[in-house]
């Protein structure tokens, strides 16, 4: 196969939800339903396990949230399928915005009682910044729920855009009789239990009306009626607008169930987008140039979206995570890390493809490919084969907003913090803030918990026991100038306020939005940015 049918064959998503939804429940099940698993309950499992071997995920378990976003792979109707799981609690939203940078669609899953929730609309929004389509699921239909008009109107509010229904369900709860597909004019009729085969539903055609009324009497006719207002009410279906994230198709079903999963699979497989081109930048003549690259060029290429530490506390791998978009992987082929112009010397790396028996030996454009390093490698990072020089750009950095002092209780120990940090700030786990006038560290979050697994980690992994103290600051601004001397005059008026993060970037602390406003007044020449691209 050319590279060109390789890539058009593969698709790369993420799966997103607010926690409880269902998003495991479901990965579980197309993930059984491709055939990449044999037995149900593998994701669960695997969640679990992942508890015992590490030491710092000891947090996850207590409080049962997933910290770690990982990838998964299935090969479903000659196509390539690649799940992107994502971090459900929201104070590792900055993780989750990072692998949505990897994907070329996202599978949004809703509890249909509750309808979208906070935590998926702040998803949302990264996803409608970067135009990301969007496939809709309205999950636990064999539950009491709201209406489904309800819904629609609620996710067509949230998301900004049109809902298409593929399916319609025909009652709910004790009541679900099952869904209608829209496409192929035929009711699957429901059953409950986690045994059966998406085959082994019944499924009747629409012109066979008379019967299905007698079967499902009222809940029939207000399916068909609410089923007309809806389809009436929404566009036609336009694939391109769906592609452009300007209309997203919904789905119904339960997927514990096992009920309504095949419908998205064979959306992903239908709907969902291949691999786009992907913006770079090269310099050239010291000139910054823009340079497309297509997903079918052979020149390897591709950026760490994900940083995550070994799961074994007595080795200080990583994992970096790439998702490639140009080119094919072999194993043993040179990589280049294009910030350092230094060789990619990876200890092991994954395809993920390792739940296939045969030993699968290339990858393309879509893929993820994970790479077991000592080091040297950073979020953001652009990996080549060295044929080509460019940067991806458009990862994103948060300004944190909130901020904690890093108190070592063992001075002897400093050394290891400062491994410790520099690390955990290079993984994304945590931004660290050098203050320029020297004194303490500072830790900048989005969330609470990333405190806490830091400190956490920083014990067990590099035996640096601190203590974390409250500080003035609520927020930074990285800050950038168009003249050098501009910057420094900003600098000289608040030489206490400058710090530099991981990536060595200044930026401008704060203790309150009236702060920056007012520096902001004072130095209007000064551009403050709540968001950092790695460049
Ligand atoms: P998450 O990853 O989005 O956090 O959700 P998860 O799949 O873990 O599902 C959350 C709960 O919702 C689970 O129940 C799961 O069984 C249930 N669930 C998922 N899909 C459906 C559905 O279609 N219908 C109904 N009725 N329930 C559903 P739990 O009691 O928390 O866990 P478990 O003991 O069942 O595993």
């Amino acid at each position: 196969m050319t590279y060109a049918s390789e890539t058009r064959r593969r698709r790369t998503f993420a799966i997103i939800s607010h926690p409880d939804a269902g998003k495991t429940t479901l990965t579980e099940k197309l993930l059984l339903f491709s055939g990449a698993i044999q037995i149900a309950g593998s994701v669960k499992a695997r969640k679990a396990s992942r508890h015992a071997t590490s030491d710092w995920m000891e947090i996850e378990k207590q409080r049962g949230i997933s910290v770690a976003s990982s990838v998964m792979q299935m090969s479903y109707r000659d196509h390539v399928v690649n799940l992107l799981d994502t971090p459900g609690h929201k104070d590792f939203s900055e993780d989750t915005y990072r692998v949505l940078t990897a994907v070329d669609s996202a599978l949004m899953v809703i509890d249909a009682a509750n309808g979208v929730e906070a935590q998926t609309r702040r998803l949302i929004e990264v996803c409608r910044q970067r135009d990301t389509p969007i496939i809709t699921f309205v999950n636990k239909m064999d539950r009491e729920v709201r209406e489904p008009l309800d819904i629609l109107d609620e996710i067509e509010r949230e998301l900004g855009m049109p809902c298409v229904p593929m399916t319609w369900p025909v009652g709910q709860g004790k009541l679900f009789g099952g869904i209608i597909n829209l496409r192929t004019e035929a009711m699957t009729v429901f059953e409950s239990g986690s045994e059966r085969r998406p085959q082994d539903f019944d499924t009747v055609p629409l012109n066979d009306a008379d019967s299905l009324a007698k079967r499902f009497g009222h809940e029939w006719t207000t399916a068909i009626e609410s089923m007309e207002l809806a389809t009436g009410a929404s566009p036609a279906w336009d694939h391109a607008a769906f592609l452009a994230g300007k209309q997203t198709p919904v789905f119904f079903g339960s997927g514990v169930n096992n009920f309504g999963v095949m419908e998205v699979l064979d959306a992903l497989v239908d709907l969902a987008p291949a691999p786009q081109k992907r913006t770079s930048t090269t310099v050239v003549n010291r000139q910054p140039v823009v340079k497309e690259m297509q997903p079918e060029d052979t020149a390897f290429s591709g950026v760490v979206f994900k940083v995550q530490a070994n799961m074994d506390a007595n080795h200080r791998d990583r994992i970096a995570f790439v998702r490639m978009a140009s080119g094919k992987y072999t194993p043993g082929m040179k990589l280049k890390v294009m910030r350092t112009a230094k060789e990619l010397r990876p200890t092991s790396v994954v395809t993920f493809m390792s739940q296939r028996r045969e030993a699968v030996e290339e990858a393309y454009a879509g893929d993820i490919v994970g790479f077991t390093t000592h080091g040297g490698v950073q979020l953001g990072d652009t990996i080549t084969d060295g044929s080509i020089n460019l940067q991806y750009t458009g990862l994103p950095f948060f300004a944190p907003e909130m901020f904690m002092t890093v108190v070592l209780r063992n001075p002897l120990r400093t050394k290891q913090l400062q491994q410790g940090l520099a690390q955990l700030g290079e993984e994304g786990a945590i931004q660290v803030f050098k203050p320029e006038m020297g004194g303490n560290m500072l830790l900048g979050a989005v969330g609470q918990l990333q405190f806490e697994v830091v400190q956490h980690r920083l014990k067990g992994e590099y035996d640096a026991d601190i203590r974390l103290e409250g500080c003035q600051y609520t927020g930074a601004r990285w800050i950038t100038a168009d003249t050098p001397k501009e910057l420094q005059e900003f600098i000289n008026a608040y030489p206490m306020r400058m710090a530099r993060d991981a990536a060595d970037t200044l930026a401008y602390l704060c203790t309150s939005p009236y702060d920056v406003r007012l520096a902001q007044e004072r130095f209007p020449k000064i551009h403050f940015h709540p968001l950092r691209e790695h460049a």
